[in-house]
């Protein structure tokens, strides 16, 4: 049972929230400004005059943000020396946290202000602060930086760490055909390429991503393997076309409604065959075995909210396996938690009629 706080830690809670994103410049400041590292770089401690001292920063803003991040717990501070603490630590050197730090202060911070009007107008409202697009897939790789590099970084970062467990699962039935849908930059395909000599790949997804697919798969040589279908998967006049072994869809049903999410398996379901399996690597909010992620992913929710579409999220699990059987499909297995990640892949074929 959770223990009641009293009204007196429970009025503390409501202030960091209403003071939260305030605390958070001040880390990213604190980091920006390299006074982190250089806390970090004293592992007996430093005092607050040797790092006005030595830090191209003014004694003012050095107490200041000294002072916050304290109360965060980022560093410790006792009888004048700083030390950097555990919290801090990751901060500094945890690529998860940096990748999310970044994420959210190049992309989201600013349109979250939207979050109101994204909820109530069932769009991204928050978007505009980057570009003139109805959803930010129209805008990705052409997003003004720092936005665009921290979006792929937080993108790469999650599934990246998914595709050597998934290869080993997609390649058990060798196929010789792969559809990789919501394929964007390349890299399951060119992982697929690498993985096996024979394997031929297309790339399902908007023109304005495939342009870059295009251009790495040839600087990697790779052209003769992998094919390019410029497609709205929105737009349900537009079909998936028919001849894959394996349709491969990597954190991409997450960026859409559960009705989207229905029309876009059923048309996948129409390009499929009996024996044609459907992958789907998704990371669940509810099948995580770390409170860090899971927290993680139901913020990621909020970025769908406000940037991204204004309508997707991250699911729990047994909600897309419902959507995958309205569908017509069946989830012949599934697969966990793989690898060093925090994706489930479900594994589907078309049920018997
Ligand atoms: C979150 S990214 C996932 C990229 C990659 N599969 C991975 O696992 O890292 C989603 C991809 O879906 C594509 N996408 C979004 N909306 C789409 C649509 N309506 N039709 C086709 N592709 C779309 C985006 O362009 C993007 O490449």
């Amino acid at each position: 049972m959770k223990k009641e706080l009293s009204a007196i830690d429970a009025k503390y809670e409501a202030q960091k929230i209403a003071f939260g994103p305030m605390y958070f410049q001040a880390v990213v400041a604190l980091r920006d400004l390299g006074i982190l590292e250089f806390i970090s770089s004293h592992r007996k401690g430093v005092t607050i005059e040797k790092i006005v001292d030595e830090m191209d920063v003014s004694e003012y803003g050095i107490n200041l943000l000294i002072e916050a991040a304290e109360i965060l717990g980022v560093l410790d501070v006792e009888a004048n020396v700083v030390r950097i603490s555990k919290v801090g630590f990751f901060l500094l050197k945890d690529e998860m946290t940096r990748v999310n730090v970044n994420f959210m202060n190049d992309v989201c911070y600013l349109g979250a202000k939207a979050m109101t009007d994204s909820i109530k107008n069932g769009k991204p409202e928050g978007l505009k602060v980057l570009g003139d697009w109805p959803t930010i897939y129209q805008g990705l790789s052409i997003l003004p930086e720092p936005a665009k590099t921290s979006w792929f970084e937080f993108d790469h970062y999650y599934s990246d760490g998914a595709f050597p467990d998934a290869l080993k699962i997609v390649f058990r039935t060798h196929p010789g055909t792969i559809f990789d849908i919501g394929g964007n930059t390349g890299k399951w395909s060119f992982a697929c390429c690498d993985y096996d000599n024979d394997v031929k790949i297309k790339i399902l997804d908007l023109p304005v991503q495939l342009n870059v697919a295009r251009k790495n798969a040839e600087e990697r040589g790779l052209a003769d393997r992998i094919d390019f279908h410029a497609i709205d998967l929105l737009d349900t006049a537009q079909k998936i076309p028919q001849g894959a072994d394996v349709i491969w869809m990597s954190q991409f049903l997450d960026c859409f409604s559960k009705k989207q999410i229905i029309s876009i398996l059923k048309n996948a379901h129409q390009a499929s065959s009996q024996h044609t399996r459907l992958y789907i690597l998704e990371p669940f909010f509810d099948n995580q075995n770390y409170p860090a992620a899971h927290f993680s992913l139901v913020a990621t929710s909020l970025y769908f909210t406000i940037m991204a579409n204004g309508n997707s999220k991250m699911y729990r699990i047994e909600v897309m396996k419902e959507l995958v059987r309205e569908a017509g499909f069946e989830v012949i297995e599934t697969y966990p938690l793989i690898g060093d990640s925090y994706h489930t892949i479900l594994e589907c074929m078309k049920s018997a009629q």
